[in-house]
């Protein structure tokens, strides 16, 4: 679904620029691309960095699995090209928000490893920071959580093609982070996370 569909566009560029954008609200966009299984705690993990990059006064917007899906991905489902074109697209808007020089924290199962790739590719051929960030948890810990019943309906067949259940996710072999979430503790994985942005100066120290 990622040909391009219609013809003669051309991209239309504004008298002002990412970077006058950057300087207005003082920081640059990156996204934060958190993917790991559907309970590892990828959306509270996202949460607590928004609030801490908030009180030092950074604007980041969060986009999440759930969120997106009852929005702009509502016409997608489950099967493997469906995953795809959803984290496609939302590879697309995390670019406009990093246009609009906003840090992007980005939820998404995002089982497929090529997807991931994809997105990091459209990424750096924007010339756009792009962080891997594996939310590690077990599927036996994930689903002693399953803070949404999801995991009990799927093993009673209720529900198919269920993520660790019947379908599959591949675990990313070198994430640029790397969080444990069945051993850390949330404030340890939020200040792994700022470390991180601090030492590749997307944030100062
Ligand atoms: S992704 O695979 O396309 O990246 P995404 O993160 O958007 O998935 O959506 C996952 C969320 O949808 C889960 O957190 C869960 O709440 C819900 N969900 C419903 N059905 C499924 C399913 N079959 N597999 C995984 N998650 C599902």
């Amino acid at each position: 679904m990622d040909e391009q569909g219609s013809t003669n566009v051309l991209w239309h560029a504004g008298d002002v620029t990412r970077e006058d954008r950057g300087k207005l609200i003082g920081q640059q966009g990156v996204t934060l691309w958190f993917t790991g299984l559907s309970g590892s705690g990828k959306s509270t993990i996202a949460v607590a960095v928004e609030k801490a990059l908030l009180a030092r006064g950074k604007l980041c917007y969060r986009l999440d699995g759930d969120n997106v899906r009852l929005g702009i991905n509502k016409n997608l489902g489950f099967s493997a090209a469906d995953r795809s074109e959803n984290n496609r697209r939302i590879g697309e808007i995390c670019k406009l928000f990093i246009d609009a020089s906003v840090i992007v924290l980005s939820s998404f199962i995002s089982p497929y490893k090529a997807d991931r790739q994809a997105v990091r590719e459209l990424h750096d051929a924007a010339g756009f920071g792009f962080i891997e960030v594996h939310v590690d948890c077990s599927l036996s810990v994930a689903e002693q959580r399953d803070p949404k019943g999801l995991y009990r309906r799927a093993r009673r067949g209720e529900i198919s093609n269920f993520t660790g259940i019947d379908d599959p996710y591949e675990i990313p072999i070198t994430p640029d982070i790397h969080l444990r979430s069945d051993h850390l503790s949330l404030d340890d994985e939020v200040r792994t996370i700022i470390q991180y942005l601090e030492q590749h100066q997307f944030i100062a120290v």
